[in-house]
């Protein structure tokens, strides 16, 4: 067993090298993904970064050891495929007992992150553990344990014992706490946990794009970050090559395109509201004590946000009329068979074009800002005739390459709406392979079964989660 006065030293130790790390101004972060996008995250935080050595692949994203906060402030902004970015308060090996576990946190000054009027919640993960017996197995108790750690911080803090109160919902700090078995095995002291224990910088996750209004579940809509990720995946080209989703629904994978070929922010939204109210704290980071306390954090992030308005400001002002935006939009097509679907897929890309100021294009042509999207069934779908050009003509000849994507139903219940599903992958692999020579076609689906309806050979098979449901990416080089 560990004695008290060993511990307290691990923990000082910790603490320490965090400190210097922290006086260098670098800090440790994990900037998490959905699952099966930790390379795709890698690869666009080293391009946000403009270095090819930053970042450490990890569980479910990807970590950055002793890195300057500007990057992690960089991929809160730019990054289109991170869910959330938490900023590492400590990392402790411990013994396989709660009471440590309780320690370690109570060991952290609470009081330089959130204050007693603003209110938190805690988060437990345990990585490969989550496997094992023992006192880490049940995160729920360890959830309630950590949060007595930190409210007895806080106690201890003031004279009247006051404490911050828990908000499951919206609170102002979430507190991560990650457990995983220690690399190593067993470490000097007989340790085998590790203890990662992280704040969410970004409050509400990256993946919300804030154009989604009202309930319209009825499309069972992508994530936008997954979206954002399958893109990078297909690896279009927005220069050059066509995008098209044929089953779009509400039209995440059309938005996603239209703001990587544009190279706009995915927090666009976020960032112009910000720029409106520059006061109001919209990331859980500007409502931290030790970033309130810190010029220089305030000056790295006010940079960052700056750069980012200035991007936008030069695509409204300029590239609009330049037509390289204009071509990059008529090269991105929606499809789908449901009215429903559509009018949401509209009015989503709307809300977009209006908050860049761009509405002139729409409405003319039944379509927004000349990204097309039709009612097509996708088993009768043709490539559009030539870029720019209405899709959804009859001719086949002038196809230019390009990508093709849907994400069709998977259907989990009926037998009859299998057997009916079977049926519309099967043709849609038909029409596929018909009419789309020369395109990449890629098919997202959760129903593993369905996807041996497609009579095609797959180039490619990635892994992927849909929220809870493995998915696979299924590529189809079309020739
Ligand atoms: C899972 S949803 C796609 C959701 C979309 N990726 C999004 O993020 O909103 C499947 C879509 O396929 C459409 N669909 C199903 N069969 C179709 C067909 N034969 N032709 C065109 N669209 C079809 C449905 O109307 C529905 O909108």
């Amino acid at each position: 067993m560990l004695s008290p006065g060993l511990f307290r030293f691990i923990m000082e130790k910790s603490g320490s090298k965090l400190q210097k790390l922290q006086k260098r101004n670098q800090r440790e972060y994990f900037i998490s993904c959905p699952r099966g996008l930790e390379e795709v995250l890698l690869k666009e935080i080293r391009k946000i970064a403009e270095d090819e050595h930053v970042g450490v692949l990890g569980q479910g994203g990807v970590a950055l050891k002793g890195c300057s906060p500007k990057i992690a402030y960089a991929t809160m902004l730019h990054s289109r495929v991170a869910s959330r970015v938490y900023e590492q308060l400590a990392k402790v090996t411990l013994l396989d007992s709660t009471q440590r576990y309780y320690q370690a946190i109570k060991a952290i000054d609470w009081t330089t992150i959130f204050s007693l009027q603003q209110t938190f919640k805690v988060q437990t993960i345990n990585g490969k553990l989550g496997t094992m017996n023992g006192p880490f197995r049940n995160t729920l108790y360890l959830s309630q344990l950590a949060k007595d750690a930190i409210v007895d911080r806080f106690r201890e803090s003031n004279r009247q014992g006051i404490r911050p109160n828990v908000d499951p919902h919206f609170p102002d700090c979430t507190v991560l706490l990650y457990l995983d078995l220690l690399d190593e095995g067993i470490g000097e002291n007989g340790d085998s946990v590790q203890l990662s224990i992280l704040v969410d910088l970004c409050g509400e996750a990256l993946g919300n794009r804030h154009y989604r209004k009202g309930d319209f579940d009825f499309v069972a809509p992508l994530r936008e970050n997954l979206a954002a990720g399958i893109l990078y995946l297909t690896e279009w080209d927005p220069k050059k090559e066509i995008f098209i989703d044929s089953m779009c629904g509400s039209g995440t994978t059309l938005i996603e395109a239209f703001l990587l070929g544009a190279q706009l922010p995915p927090s666009l939204i976020k960032l112009l509201s910000k720029q409106s109210n520059p006061h109001t704290p919209l990331w859980s980071l500007e409502k931290f004590n030790f970033f309130k306390r810190s010029g220089d954090l305030q000056n790295i992030w006010q940079e960052q946000l700056d750069r980012a308005y200035r991007q936008i400001s030069m695509l409204r002002e300029r590239d609009f009329e330049k037509r390289n935006l204009k071509y990059i939009c008529e090269r991105i097509y929606g499809f789908d068979h449901d009215e429903r679907s559509l009018m949401v897929a509209k009015k989503n890309l709307k809300i977009i074009f209006q908050t860049l100021g761009f509405d002139s294009d729409y409405s003319d042509h039944g379509d927004v800002g000349k990204i097309s999207i039709k009612k097509q069934d996708a088993l009768t779908l043709i490539p559009p005739l030539s870029t720019g050009a209405a899709a959804g003509a009859t001719s086949v000849s002038g196809a230019s390459a390009g990508v093709i994507f849907c994400n069709p139903p998977y259907g989990k219940r009926l037998d009859a709406e299998l057997q009916q599903l079977e049926s519309l992958y099967h043709e849609y692999g038909e029409n596929l392979k018909k009419n789309f020579k020369n395109y990449r076609a890629y098919v997202l689906t959760g129903n593993l079964d369905l996807r041996k309806a497609i009579a095609l050979k797959t180039t490619s098979r990635a892994v992927l989660y849909n929220g809870d449901i493995e998915c696979r990416l299924l590529r189809y080089d079309l020739y």
